[in-house]
């Protein structure tokens, strides 16, 4: 079990491998296993949600229970083929709490989020994609290093330390909690165009970037 990575890091699968093995914070007790980001090294588009959910914890993959559907049909609309993408979480255990035989979702804290982003940094570093999308405060918190207001600064692009070009947005899980029919159309529909203006201004097309190689 480990704090810190073996070795030098070259690959996602050793990256992976890391992950599995972190008990960087308590979170890693109560997980069934660590969910690493997934999709191309060489993407040029990277997206990053908050944490793995329930299925993602029982996956081992990233955005595949009722958010990742969402997030799926968010990405079709906007033209963004999901397989060319690096798809990927701020924090890579599932936290929560048990409701009777249900395991209800918790918001990692600060600390969690600060534990965690060396994983982040290391799959950044791997894949350098041009544009990162944070997907709500979670990721936000993570890759801008302070809390921000998702309505505040939603949509405006910020330039990384290292030239990555960084929007943040919503949640797609903040969609599936809108009640109101209307109201949920018009966010979606906001979030779309969200995605859209983030491929359409980056630098590189959303496709990979030469050879893939993991
Ligand atoms: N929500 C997230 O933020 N990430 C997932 O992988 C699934 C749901």
């Amino acid at each position: 079990m480990a704090t810190e990575p073996a070795g030098p890091i070259k690959s996602l699968q050793q990256l992976a491998a890391a992950e599995a093995g972190c008990t960087r914070c308590p979170l890693y007790r109560d997980a069934t296993q660590a969910v690493p980001g997934e999709g191309p090294r060489r993407a040029a588009f990277m997206l990053v949600g908050e944490q793995p959910g329930d299925k993602e914890d029982i996956a081992g993959k990233p955005f595949v229970g009722p958010v990742g559907r969402v997030l799926d049909q968010a990405l079709h609309d906007a033209g963004i083929a999901r397989e060319d993408t690096f798809v990927t979480n701020a924090v890579k255990h599932f936290k929560h709490e048990m409701r009777g035989k249900r395991r209800l979702h918790k918001r990692p804290d600060n600390y969690e989020i600060e534990r965690c982003k060396i994983w982040l940094d290391l799959e950044r570093s791997l894949v350098k994609p041009a544009t990162i999308v944070a997907l709500g405060v979670t990721a936000a918190r993570s890759l801008i290093g302070r809390t921000v207001t998702i309505s505040k600064v939603r949509g405006q692009p910020f330039v990384m330390e290292d030239g990555t070009r960084l929007i943040v947005t919503v949640h797609p899980s903040a969609l599936l909690r809108i009640e109101d029919e209307d109201e949920r159309h018009a966010a979606y529909r906001s979030f779309v165009a969200d995605l859209k203006a983030a491929v359409s201004a980056n630098p590189q097309p959303t496709g990979t970037r030469g050879r893939a190689s993991v």
